[in-house]
């Protein structure tokens, strides 16, 4: 160990002997093995072969200095490199230009051929590494001569990017002189020659930045809208990390700054063309991707074709405009949707007369915008004239999102690469219609069908809202937090005790769980590892984290924070508080010291602890933990997972049901919906449900059925065998019934009961094969079973065949009672006839 830093010392010692630390003078040469570092040593500039290469190319590079995976953010002879590695040399010429030679003296790369010799400054310069990892030409003499933006610098390699962005760079143009700072990807992850993925800003009319594969865009991130780019929300800024655009007459750039020094970051074009923001986590020692992005669907230039919008959080992510349709309606059901959509009416503009007006659409990423016109003083009112006077002018928004916003960008032509947000993001967007659009509703045939696609975007476009009023609180309780000082222990509490959701930091989240160490670890989820801890003080938490590589969690994790937020009763689990914090989001609930209901029932040792009352107990607590979600409670909510899996057991065995995470809400006199994605849990799930996607109250029901057999019983009614037949524990309940035998189902240990008791089994039994009845319409609601369970002598029907009662093989292959899984077709299920 010691011996290793001795070595790297002496080495280290050697190449400063070398050279002049930070800076090269004329006639100074920087060969093979020699570097400059800068004065704080955060960068070095030296010759590098790429990893994985063969060691016979060398480049002139520039990385971080302090960080032990070699990150090269600047290459000089990309296309050039040395072959030959014994005297390659780095010089200032006569002329004043960097330029790096082989050794038969051919040039391989020269600051001069990126810049314009007429603007050369003849006067004695020389080279210097900056802190910021900026090489540059300086004159020796300090002047003002001020060649543009560049700082009074001749040159510097910070206007001639490689493929990667670092903080104090400029990303885009110089509109005067013509620069464009655009980031290119190398050749291959060995190769920095000048590879096929450029990601740059196209400054015509509103400028954005595109990432191109040659010449075919890949993806836009859409317009600066004064806080963010319009399509990429998630790169907005935040305590860390803060973005900034400059759009004038003489530049347009993009740039970023770190508020925390600790905190290294970057973009990177990478070799296969995906753009990320990486960070350097100095705890793991390796780059962390915080964003991918391109990693959706609807990222993909031109998805939906012009006209068209995309959402990534619908079945199917593209839809036409509204107003619009699809002009080949054959490929668009046909998944193709590249042929774009159409006007339903068209224009009736002549010359600024006309009847034509706008439509408002909201959250989104407004269209490519080459064709557009900007004039940033501008406001809304004026802008809305000044598109409706203009014929060609097909749509119009505010170019600033601050404040009631402000600017006016106009688009010419047609509308491409649109896309809608539905949890926060985008902003307004202003169509030119027809004035018979303006007012068109819905006709009646389609009423009922729009109605309940309407209640689900209204639902979508609710839970969108409250996501992002529940971030900006939790930003505005953190800044609030940070100017009254953190660290007052009492103070903290104070202002949290009154908000329905607390937000913890991630240090206290981290050091209750050690760490988020292996051995908290108490659960895995489809959504994330689960994790014991234990606050200051004292108080116990289970904390649920968020994978960060799970698109699907996020989306789950967001639903759960948002109606468990709402719900307050004794037999569901109590969600404490929130962590939202650079990429990490949590949950944590109230700790839960005897786990799932599952691990009672279905253990042979365990289900000894659970006599018959206590089970009654369990089953009347989550019928009425249910019941709550159904009727009681603000929101209208399906569970659509209620399994053994997620009752969880408090210190007194009191059932409370979580994992919200696929729960639904509904509006109002709505009690049924429709969904392409059918998520649950097989074993659990009704049959309407998994064949048709039909979910309602009656599908937890179901569930709830499910669940009751199998606390009685004692068995899974997934994995159910009894030797000799297919049946599942459904299966076996009914044929038990309808031979009179049901108490046969009971848990062994039922068996020698009082006559009270085996009645009140006998009944569980009745109401919970009531509750798996094939036909929605015929189970009862959660008043009634909670009227049934509650009574001992009201008159109960006769049941009629279960759902699912016959279990072919193939769907039971050990699976694990808690996987998930979804399917877009229908899939018929084989069904027996009950007598
Ligand atoms: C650099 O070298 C040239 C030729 O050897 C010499 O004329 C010149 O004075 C030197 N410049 C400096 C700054 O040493
Ligand atoms: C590396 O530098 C040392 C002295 O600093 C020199 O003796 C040696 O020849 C150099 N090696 C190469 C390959 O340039
Ligand atoms: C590289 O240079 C060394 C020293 O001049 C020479 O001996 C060697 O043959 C060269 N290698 C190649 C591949 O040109
Ligand atoms: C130097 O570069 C030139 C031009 O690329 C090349 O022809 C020559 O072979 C190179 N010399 C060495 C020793 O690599
Ligand atoms: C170089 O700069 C001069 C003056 O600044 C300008 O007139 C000329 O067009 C430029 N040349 C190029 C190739 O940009
Ligand atoms: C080195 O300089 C850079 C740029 O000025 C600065 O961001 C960084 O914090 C400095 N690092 C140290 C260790 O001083
Ligand atoms: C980029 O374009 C090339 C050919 O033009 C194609 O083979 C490749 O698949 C494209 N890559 C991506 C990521 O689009
Ligand atoms: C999609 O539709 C377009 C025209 O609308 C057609 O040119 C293209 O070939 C279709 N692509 C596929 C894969 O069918
Ligand atoms: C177009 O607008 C003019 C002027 O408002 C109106 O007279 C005419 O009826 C409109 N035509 C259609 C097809 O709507
Ligand atoms: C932009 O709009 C403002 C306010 O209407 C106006 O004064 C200004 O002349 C416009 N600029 C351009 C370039 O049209
Ligand atoms: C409409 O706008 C376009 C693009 O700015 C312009 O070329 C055209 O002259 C305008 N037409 C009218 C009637 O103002």
């Amino acid at each position: 160990m010691e011996e290793t830093t001795l070595l790297v010392l002496i080495f280290a010692l050697q190449i400063s002997a070398a050279i002049a630390a930070d800076s090269l003078t004329i006639n100074q040469t920087l060969t093979f093995n020699q570097t400059l570092i800068s004065s704080n040593q955060t960068f070095k500039l030296g010759f590098f072969t790429p990893t994985n290469s063969d060691n016979t190319r060398w480049y002139l590079g520039i990385w971080f200095n302090k960080i032990p995976t070699q990150t090269i953010v600047w290459v000089a002879n990309r296309d050039h490199p040395l072959l030959n590695s014994s005297s390659p040399a780095l010089k200032i010429n006569n002329n004043g230009d960097l330029t790096l030679v082989n050794q038969t003296n051919h040039v391989l790369w020269s600051s001069s051929s990126s810049i314009n010799t007429s603007n050369r400054v003849h006067s004695p310069v020389f080279a210097l590494l900056l802190d910021n990892g900026n090489l540059v030409i300086k004159q020796q003499t300090s002047t003002d001569v001020d060649v543009d933006d560049s700082n009074g610098y001749v040159w510097q390699s910070f206007d001639h990017p490689s493929d990667t962005l670092i903080e104090g760079m400029k990303f885009g143009w110089n509109l005067k002189t013509g620069l464009n700072r655009k980031l290119q990807s190398w050749k291959s992850s060995d190769d920095p020659a000048n590879g096929d993925f450029v990601y740059e800003i196209v400054p015509n009319g509103f400028p954005e930045p595109v990432l191109r594969n040659g010449s075919v865009k890949l993806f836009r991130a859409g317009p600066w809208t004064g806080i963010q780019y319009s399509g990429t929300p998630e790169l907005t800024n935040n305590p860390v990390f803060q973005p900034s655009f400059v759009f004038d007459n003489e530049e347009a750039y993009y740039s970023f700054k770190s508020t925390d020094g600790s905190v290294i970051s970057r973009f990177l074009v990478d070799s296969t063309g995906s753009l990320y923001r990486l960070s350097w986590n100095s705890r793991s020692l390796q780059w962390v991707v915080l964003i991918n992005v391109l990693k959706d669907q609807c990222n993909k230039y031109g998805l939906c074709g012009v006209h068209g919008v995309c959402n990534i959080d619908e079945a199917v992510v593209c839809k036409c405009l509204k107003g619009f349709e699809p002009k080949s309606p054959e490929d668009w059901s046909s998944i193709n949707w590249s042929g774009g959509c159409r006007r339903r009416t068209g224009l009736n503009c002549s010359n600024g007369v006309g009847d034509d007006g706008f439509v408002r659409f909201s959250s989104v990423k407004l269209p490519d915008t080459t064709f557009t016109w900007v004039n940033m003083s501008m406001g809304r009112g004026e802008c809305h004239v000044k598109c409706l006077m203009n014929c060609s002018c097909m749509a119009y928004a505010n170019s600033d999102v601050r404040g009631s916003g402000s600017g006016c960008v106009l688009w010419f032509g047609d509308l491409v690469d649109i896309r809608e947000f539905t949890a926060g993001g985008g902003q307004d967007l202003y169509v030119r219609m027809a004035a018979s659009e303006l007012e068109a509703q819905p006709d009646g045939s389609n009423k009922k069908k729009n109605r309940a696609a309407a209640a689900i975007v209204s639902i979508s476009v609710i839970t969108g809202v409250l996501l992002v009023a529940s971030i900006i609180w939790c930003f505005i309780v953190r800044s609030r937090k940070r100017q009254r000082g953190e660290g007052d222990i009492n103070q903290e509490e104070e202002s949290t005790r009154d908000l329905e959701l607390p937000l913890h930091n991630f240090v206290t989240v981290a050091n209750a769980t050690n760490n988020f160490s292996h051995d908290k670890l108490i659960g895995e989820g489809g959504f994330g590892p689960v994790y014991k801890g234990i606050l200051q003080n004292g108080q116990e938490i289970a904390v649920k984290r968020l994978s960060k590589n799970s698109g699907q969690g996020l989306k789950e994790f967001k639903n759960e924070v948002i109606l468990i937020s709402k719900l307050q009763h004794r037999n569901l689990v109590r969600l404490l508080g929130c962590c939202i914090q650079r990429d990490e989001m949590m949950l944590i609930y109230e700790y839960m010291p005897n786990k799932s209901l599952d691990n009672f029932i279905f253990d042979k040792a365990r289900s000894k602890l659970l006599s018959w009352e206590k089970r009654l107990d369990i089953i009347i607590g989550i019928a009425q933990g249910l019941l709550y979600l159904h009727r009681d409670s603000r929101l209208r909510i399906i569970h659509r997972d209620l399994k053994a899996a997620n009752i969880l057991l408090d210190g007194e065995m009191n059932p409370k049901i979580s994992d919200f995470g696929l729960a639904r809400t509904f509006g109002g006199d709505e009690t049924q919906a429709n969904t392409r994605r059918v998520v649950g849990t097989y074993g659990y799930m009704s049959p309407e449900y998994a064949a048709d996607g039909l979910f309602s109250m009656k599908s937890d029901v179901f569930s709830f059925g499910v669940l009751v057999l199998e606390i009685v019983s004692g068995k899974r009614n997934k994995g159910f065998y009894l030797s000799g037949n297919d049946f599942n524990l459904l299966g076996h309940a009914w044929n038990l019934w309808n031979e009179d035998k049901a108490n046969e189902l009971a848990d062994e240990m039922f068996t020698d009961q009082d006559v009270s008791s085996r009645f009140a089994v006998l009944r569980c039994i009745h109401i919970g094969l009531l509750c798996v009845q094939q036909r929605p319409d015929d189970r009862p609601t959660m008043p009634i079973v909670v009227m049934m369970l509650g009574s001992a002598t009201a008159n109960l029907p006769q049941p009629k065949h279960p759902g699912f009662y016959y279990e072919r093989s193939f769907m039971d292959e050990g699976q694990s009672s808690s996987e998930k899984f979804s399917y877009g077709n229908k899939v018929s299920f084989t069904q027996l006839e009950g007598r």
